[in-house]
């Protein structure tokens, strides 16, 4: 058993680097793609269920398979300093994949809106974090000017080596199936994600690994679904911070992904992703955020709406790890049971578990 060699090693035949790109790495991808028939029989979903679980990528979301092709590219081409605009985790991994290169990283923050396991992540690998008073979309603007003044290296998925990183995560699907999945499900914020996999998969049919196309599903929250609407929305609203984006950078590609591959873009309220959050959680053992939720309950509206045939593929991408939120995991989360130091009391309170 080889160790993990990291996106870039892994999939170098089909990324833009070379001889000459320092490799920077913290051996990212080829994360977990599990089997989930216990949620997809609650789900009543008649499907082959299976999450691809990108929390357990170095800095606990699938950003880091961006990050290192951007920021590999960056070191090579001369920059010192790095920067983006983040609703917590491209801040994150940008500040890990920095701080490896010996670089620095500015991640600018819409102000008390980013969960709060992000923001000390950020610091404590080194970012200078600025939190901006108004929301990601005035955050991703201001970058995008200090990007274009100054000689800093900009890093959010406007950056074309963000894409190419991010879609390995549709070969590796590929790979570790064996197959190509009827279906692909995975939230949609910036929209960044959904475009890197429907690049991915239409790359490996075009170098012949793959000889057909999964269909898309995008989730987005009620709240913040600028795509489902058609139109921008100037104040989104979620508890699934990482999502609540309202004029998504990719926003275009993203119906595009949904058209060409015959998928859906479409909402889901904030109810249906906390069921789905401790669902996955309970019943499958993996702990992911309230916003990776949002493509398990996609697929459960979309099942209980009757949209799936039977026998199908479906991945559910789970965005990033339950603990980057620690104020929705310990508030979502009830008390334990406090007992006596004494063994009856311990069975007494087991009493039902025993039953
Ligand atoms: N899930 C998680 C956990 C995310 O952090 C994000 C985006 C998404 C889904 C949506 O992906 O933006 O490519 O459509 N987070 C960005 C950030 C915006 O700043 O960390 P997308």
């Amino acid at each position: 058993h080889e160790p993990n060699p990291g996106v870039i090693e892994r999939y170098r035949a089909y990324l833009p680097v070379t001889d000459r790109t320092p490799v920077v790495t913290l051996a990212e991808g080829w994360t977990p793609l599990m089997p989930a028939p216990r949620l997809a029989r609650a789900l009543e979903a008649p499907v082959d269920l299976y999450l691809k679980v990108e929390g357990a990528n170095p800095t606990g979301s699938f950003k880091d398979r961006g990050m290192t092709v951007a920021v590999s590219l960056a070191l090579e081409s001369g920059a010192r300093i790095v920067a983006c605009a983040s609703t917590g985790n491209t801040s994150a991994s940008a500040a890990a994949y920095a701080a490896r290169a010996g670089m620095r990283a500015v991640v600018l923050v819409p102000k008390g809106a980013v969960a709060r396991g992000k923001l000390a992540q950020a610091v404590h690998l080194g970012a200078r974090v600025l939190e901006v008073e108004g929301n990601f979309d005035a955050a991703l603007r201001l970058v995008r000017e200090l990007t274009a003044a100054l000689p800093i290296r900009l890093v959010n998925s406007v950056n074309p080596h963000r894409l190419e990183g991010q879609k390995t995560a549709a070969f590796e699907v590929c790979d570790q199936l064996g197959c190509v999945p009827e279906f692909v499900a995975l939230p949609v914020g910036n929209a960044g994600n959904i475009t890197a996999y429907w690049m991915g998969f239409r790359e490996y049919q075009a170098r012949g690994q793959i000889d057909r196309l999964p269909r898309m599903l995008g989730f987005q929250a009620e709240g913040a679904a600028p795509i489902v609407r058609g139109a921008p929305v100037p104040d989104p609203e979620t508890v699934a911070t990482a999502i609540r984006i309202g004029n998504p950078a990719s926003w275009q590609r993203a119906v595009e992904a949904r058209d060409a591959s015959g998928g859906r873009i479409e909402a889901v309220s904030d109810g249906e992703i906390l069921s789905a959050y401790h669902r996955v959680a309970a019943l499958e053992g993996v702990f992911c955020e309230p916003a990776s939720a949002a493509s398990v309950a996609g697929v459960a509206r979309l099942a209980r709406e009757g949209f799936f045939r039977g026998g199908e593929r479906v991945v559910c991408v789970l965005t990033g790890h339950g603990l980057k939120d620690p104020d929705r995991a310990v508030g979502e989360a009830p008390p334990p049971q406090v007992v006596p130091d004494e063994l009856g009391a311990v069975t007494g309170a087991l009493e039902d578990l025993l039953a």
